[in-house]
């Protein structure tokens, strides 16, 4: 078709053609070289603690099983039967030994292997049937300190290679105190927007600016109470690797004041200087901070609500977002409740926060439609903020949180995969700081 995404996106001056918004050929690209082959987030080790536990959820627009198998490894495979394709398991999440299928009754075990079927003999009979070859297809599957990621490629690099440096920076949430990490239990909170997918993981990757004026009216009452959350290119970055990113100040509790609980952060004061101790000042800071992060493509938080979301793609015009709370384990179960209503009333589909965004993404979108309008360009020039002086940090790291720059990384990552055929193509940042760990 003579289509290079690279035309479409211009990461040095930062501009992007609005066609990758709207375009279906261009979403199906998406489905090949970006949801079916890098590393996508399927769920918290804690969401899938007991042997038997299931959730399920999706890769890209595959729907997948999540399953603690007997022997305590954790699968990932698709929740498609293989005899004439019905849907395995229609639960969110659930406890089971095995997965039957409705139509005409294959069982599939705990690593979705087949199991047994109806009239087995039938098949034992037939010449070159084989129950090996039958089973639920299995996806690649790794852990990074609590969150579990899975790919349908065997060329992808591993985990760890494509987290590259982000790990340093990713230890700030998932590390922070003794005892690991889970998500608040009670499932995720789910809810359909219609937008495409990358305009949510691209506000998460670094967009703070627009929270001055988007988020102006839901977080200024609480930021004037609990006083001096302040948003500026003093104290603040931008990092990137390999298209991640995560923009952030210094602030220790700057999006957690917004949520408007003098005991949270009394709580988060009390945990300063044990976090501190663990992970050094720099990297305390970000605990809670004026912050969001995108794990490239679609899995993104905020620190402070420690609310983690995904956006799936449903078409290139729709984008179903599921939602979890992550606290520390140890976290006193007063203080988790806290969390929990602290995120509900910021960042769920009714909180103050993000109703504010949700129609921004949906009409930048929409307006897509029009054939003149969608062949302009998008403007991510704003540039980084003079020169970074905090040296010696892993990844690319820019000065000032106010900036495009992860934006343009972002895209860079995306145009990068949409044109390579392979993953040999697809150069990687060499971690710098942390050692590699065996997947
Ligand atoms: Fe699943 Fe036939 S489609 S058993
Ligand atoms: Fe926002």
């Amino acid at each position: 078709s003579g289509f290079r995404a690279s035309d479409h996106v211009d990461w040095e001056f930062g501009t992007v053609d609005r066609r990758i918004f709207w375009e279906p050929e261009i979403y199906q690209l998406e489905l090949e070289r970006i949801f079916a082959r890098t590393w996508l987030f399927v769920a918290h080790e804690s969401q899938v603690e007991e042997v038997g536990s299931f959730v399920t959820t999706y890769m890209g627009e595959d729907s997948v099983i999540v399953a603690r198998a007997a022997d305590g490894a954790i699968n990932v495979f698709l929740n498609s039967c293989p005899h004439r394709g019905n849907r395995v398991c229609f639960a969110s999440s659930g406890q089971g030994r095995q997965f039957t299928c409705n139509y005409h009754g294959w069982a599939f075990g705990l690593d979705g292997n087949l199991k047994k079927m109806p009239k087995m003999g039938l098949y034992k009979s037939t010449p070159g049937f084989r129950m090996k070859d039958w089973g639920l297809r299995k996806a690649r599957v790794a852990s990074y300190k609590g969150l579990v990621f899975a790919t349908f490629s065997e060329e992808a690099p591993s985990l760890d290679q494509w987290l590259g440096d982000f790990r340093w920076y990713l230890d700030a949430v998932l590390d922070p105190e003794d005892g690991g990490t889970e998500f608040l239990p009670g499932g995720a909170t789910r809810s359909v927007m219609a937008c495409n997918w990358k305009f949510p993981a691209d506000n998460f990757v670094g967009d703070i600016y627009h929270a001055l004026w988007t988020h102006l009216g839901g977080a200024e009452p609480t930021l004037g109470r609990h006083g001096g959350v302040i948003v500026d290119n003093n104290g603040s970055y931008q990092v990137s690797v390999n298209g991640h990113g995560w923009e952030f100040n210094d602030s220790f509790y700057g999006n957690a004041a917004t949520m408007g609980d003098r005991e949270l952060l009394r709580y988060m004061k009390s945990r300063q200087d044990a976090i501190t101790a663990r992970l050094g000042k720099f990297r305390a800071d970000m605990w809670g901070s004026v912050a969001s992060a995108t794990i490239f493509p679609n899995f993104s938080f905020l620190p402070g609500y420690f609310t983690f979301r995904t956006f799936q793609p449903k078409g290139p015009l729709k984008t179903e977002i599921h939602a979890w709370t992550l606290v520390p384990k140890d976290m006193p179960d007063d203080i988790k409740d806290r969390f929990r209503r602290g995120s509900m009333r910021t960042f769920s589909p009714s909180g103050i926060l993000e109703m504010d965004d949700g129609e921004n993404w949906e009409f930048s979108t929409q307006a897509n439609a029009g054939f003149v309008t969608r062949n302009q360009r998008l403007c991510y020039a704003m540039a980084p903020a003079g020169k970074l002086e905090t040296q010696g940090l892993p990844g690319h790291v820019t000065a000032g949180q106010l900036s495009d720059a992860n934006q343009r990384q972002f895209y860079r990552q995306w145009a990068v995969m949409m044109d390579a055929a392979t993953w040999s193509d697809i150069p990687l940042d060499t971690p710098a700081v942390v050692q590699e760990a065996a997947e």
